[in-house]
């Protein structure tokens, strides 16, 4: 759907036309997987694929959610959020928490949320790893900001958005996503320390496509896997501060104290750390290559990422291992690993831009022929984060 489809569509449903259109970005993550959740450094980047919400303000204090791709809509009191029900009482359906808990957020934080009517469709694949739901979190907190005239910073309105989905939708994610999707800077990385929430852009060099390949398998065992991993994290913190008591999270254990004391360890815990201690040292690694344009080391250390990911963390699947395998005698690539949580979903490969029409055509080639399946691929840039069109 393009965005005089958007605006039309908005027209026909509330008899008037919107005052503003809120764009805001899915996600890529370049490095740094599961590790926002241990106090970790990550270096993701929002993409072209985006949210995009038909906005006017709504005069009778609800909020009148339509999902265009969906064909669904909902009415929902903002000033009885907490049971999570429609206007008639009916339990919100699941698509609905998402824009409810950003008001309910915004609202503990002290942020008026006036009434509003919404429109939106989005070009994010949906449970892909590319962060779909804090696109539409963030541009939903986006829109009640522009109609309220309030003004927070941009990693402010990140944090209210995470705190709707861990308090409010009921999933314990990191910080990562929202924060891409508010704070993405065209043609950049973003270096984002989720411990001092300090961050810094690095440039992607112009030669490097981002190519984003959909296994096109999803797994439902992202919400409950996502919250067992976190929990062997927090297990291993607890058997490690036997040794180092100075210990808060993972992201305080170095790499030597690790291979110290790592045989102490439960099993599962022992895997799940490893890969999170290593992971935040390749992204520190990454950084520094992506600073000095080392596209050779770069690549290195994505696919040291996915290894990991697949042997020690154990969220790859078999399509996703054939996706980021296949890539290795392919044309022009630089590196590629599984982005985002991982059960399934896409893997990002950084591409020379001039050989990725060959590269793209090889990996659908390469996966139709080995699992019979169809990859979804997407030539990306970098871009900005939410805004107004
Ligand atoms: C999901 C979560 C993020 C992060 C990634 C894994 O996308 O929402 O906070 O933990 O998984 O890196």
């Amino acid at each position: 759907m393009n965005l005089d489809q958007l605006q039309r569509a908005f027209e026909e449903i509330y008899h008037r036309p919107p005052q503003f259109i809120v764009r805001a970005p899915g996600r890529v993550n370049i490095l740094g997987e599961h590790v926002d959740y241990n106090d970790g450094p990550v270096l993701p980047a929002a993409i072209d694929q985006a949210v995009y919400i038909a906005v006017a303000l709504g005069e009778d204090g609800c909020a009148r959610l339509h999902a265009l791709d969906l064909n669904q809509q909902v009415a929902l009191r903002l000033d009885d959020l907490a049971e999570k029900r429609d206007r008639d009482g009916n339990p919100l359906p699941g698509w609905a928490l998402y824009p409810a808990g950003v008001a309910w957020a915004l609202q503990q934080a002290g942020l008026y949320t006036s009434g509003l009517l919404a429109a939106y469709t989005s070009d994010i694949p949906i449970g892909a790893g590319l962060s779909s739901s804090a696109a539409v979190e963030v541009g939903f907190a986006f829109a009640w900001q522009t109609l309220g005239g309030w003004e927070i910073s941009r990693l402010t309105l990140a944090q209210h958005c995470q705190t709707a989905e861990n308090q409010f939708v009921g999933v314990s994610c990191g910080l990562m996503d929202q924060f891409a999707s508010a704070c993405g800077i065209e043609g950049h990385a973003l270096y984002f320390d989720t411990r001092s929430l300090e961050w810094d852009a690095a440039p992607i060099p112009p030669e490097v496509a981002l190519v984003i390949a959909d296994s096109g398998v999803r797994r439902n065992l992202t919400h409950s896997g996502y919250n067992e991993r976190r929990a062997a994290c927090e297990q291993a913190v607890r058997e490690l501060q036997q040794y180092l008591p100075h210990i808060r999270s993972l992201r305080d254990v170095k790499t030597t104290e690790f291979a110290a004391y790592s045989m102490f360890l439960s099993e599962i815990p022992r895997r799940r750390a490893e890969h999170v201690v290593k992971e935040i040292a390749r992204v520190h690694s990454a950084v520094s290559a992506l600073r000095r344009a080392d596209k050779q080391a770069l690549g290195a250390l994505m696919y040291a990422g996915h290894n990991s990911l697949r042997n020690l963390y154990e969220v790859s699947t078999p399509e996703l291992d054939t996706l980021v395998e296949l890539t290795r005698s392919l044309p022009g690539c630089i590196g590629a690993r599984l982005t985002g949580a991982g059960f399934g979903g896409c893997t990002l490969n950084l591409v020379e831009v001039d050989q990725a029409e060959a590269f793209i055509a090889g990996l659908q080639r390469g996966y139709m022929r080995t699992t019979g399946r169809q990859a979804k691929i997407y030539l990306c840039r970098a871009s900005q984060g939410v805004s107004l069109l």
